[in-house]
């Protein structure tokens, strides 16, 4: 891993997302970095000529493209070993499958996957994370070390749980110490790094939590300006579950409402069964939604509908949910998210189906808009921090010797390609804040 270079510069074809629907390009572009800033961004020659060539490093990295970095609002990193795991719906699937790994995700198997997990992050071109660790302490506080190392943007959290927490009985202490230890880390991690790391108060949902650990979190959350993320409406047999469980209120989203839980810093998981009533009211609390599309393909959740939640005005980010998305690659979530907006067209002709551009929005500026951090990254505008990756655009077509291919390509069919075809496989590069956090050994071995 390199150390800060203070300023450089990468040729490619560079494309952001500015708004839902609008895309911006540069087929000969250049993009100049400062002390981890976007200092300038232009057509090649111009830059080149404006900038004195032997000042500043000029790498060739071939025909790239160059997007903002990828943005994963919603996974867990100890279920990662147990991807594509199982063939059963939310509930049996999380006791069957994912508790049973959580319960192991501590001590040397923690230490062992954190690096590993931050590593495939860099890897896939993820920039930044929202995430939760196992119930542990230590299993959030080995991720935050980890997230640390690896340089990824990170926001993560204790998983809180003190109802029936991975199938096991629980002290009576249990509620009180989630409490203190999620403290503990959030005074410990909360902007840390220069605010690269951030702390998320993380109620599991309203399954396994009690409404006195619900307002404890909300409470804490509060006081310290911290996240919040949670699950919401995934899953129908949840939803039943959530009815019995918590009869006063109107429904899945009145819970948390009532607890404090729905903030401007609040990232709500899936939120696919919604009622006109709760669309609203998330809207109005200024909450945002990671929709991860992915997972619920795999576990048979639903089609999310996402134009609802769109017109609501509601900030909107992408989630890979794994281990419920059997992978970390943005890209195939973005995939994800266009056919399950397709599927739905079958049954509402009436239904526009998400462009790839839009996919792409959701996955740069729509997931930096969902975490407030939309001033700092999420765009490839000058006075951003230089979140950003590299694609290797000869990987991505079919027959990569025709050099010729890529003259003629077009910003949507790059966005195209990326989204059906990229993957780790083509990624070249992953920069946070300037910082080169993965170089892909291909390259590495060229320079
Ligand atoms: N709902 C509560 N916990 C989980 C989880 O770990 N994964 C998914 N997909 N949904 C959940
Ligand atoms: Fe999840």
């Amino acid at each position: 891993m390199q150390s800060v270079t203070s300023r450089f510069a990468l040729r490619g074809f560079l494309i952001d997302a500015p708004d839902f629907g609008s895309l911006r390009a540069r087929p000969n572009g250049a993009i100049l970095i400062e002390n981890g800033r976007i200092a300038a961004v232009g057509d090649y020659d111009d830059l080149r000529r404006l900038h004195q060539p032997n000042s500043i490093q000029w790498p060739d990295l071939g025909p790239v493209a160059i997007f903002p970095g990828l943005i994963d609002c919603h996974t867990h990193l100890p279920q990662y070993s147990a991807v594509a795991r199982g063939e059963s719906e939310l509930l049996p699937w999380l006791r069957q499958h994912i508790f049973p790994v959580e319960r192991e995700f501590t001590g040397p198997k923690a230490r062992e996957e954190a690096p590993r997990f931050f590593h495939e992050l860099a890897r896939n071109g993820t920039t930044t994370v929202m995430a939760y660790a196992a119930i542990y302490e230590e299993s959030c506080d080995i991720g935050f070390e980890a997230a640390r190392r690896s340089g990824v943007r990170t926001i993560l959290g204790k998983m809180m749980m003190d109802h029936g927490s991975y199938g096991q009985t629980q002290p009576k202490k249990i509620l009180s110490i989630s409490l203190l230890e999620s403290e503990r880390l959030c005074r410990k991690w909360h902007k840390a790094e220069n605010g690269l790391l951030d702390y998320a108060f993380s109620p599991r949902f309203a399954v396994t939590c009690s409404e006195k650990l619900m307002r404890g979190a909300a409470e804490l959350a509060a006081r310290f300006g911290a996240y919040i993320q949670t699950h919401l409406a995934e899953n129908r047999e949840e939803l039943e579950k959530v009815r019995h469980l918590h009869m006063t209120a109107r429904d899945y989203t009145d819970v948390y409402e009532k607890c404090g839980l729905l903030t401007q810093r609040t990232m709500l998981g899936h939120c696919i069964h919604l009622n006109p009533r709760e669309i609203a009211a998330i809207a109005a609390a200024q909450s945002s939604v990671a929709h991860c599309p992915s997972s619920n393909l795999f576990l048979g959740s639903g089609l999310m509908k996402l134009d609802q939640i769109l017109k609501a005005g509601i900030n909107v980010g992408l989630g890979s949910d794994v281990a419920g998305g059997p992978e970390l690659d943005m890209w195939q979530v973005m995939r994800a998210a266009i056919e399950v907006q397709k599927a739905r067209t079958a049954y509402e002709p009436n239904l526009r189906p998400l462009r790839p551009s839009e996919a792409l929005y959701l996955a740069t500026r729509g997931g930096a808009r969902a975490l407030g951090k939309n001033t700092a990254i999420g765009t490839l505008d000058p006075g951003k921090e230089a979140d950003l990756i590299v694609i290797d655009l000869q990987a991505l077509l079919p027959y990569p010797q025709n050099r010729n291919a890529i003259v003629g390509l077009t910003p949507e069919d790059v966005v195209a390609l990326c989204i059906y075809r990229s993957g780790p496989h083509a990624n070249l590069e992953t920069y946070v804040r300037g910082r080169r956090i993965y170089q892909a050994p291909k390259v590495a071995n060229r320079v």
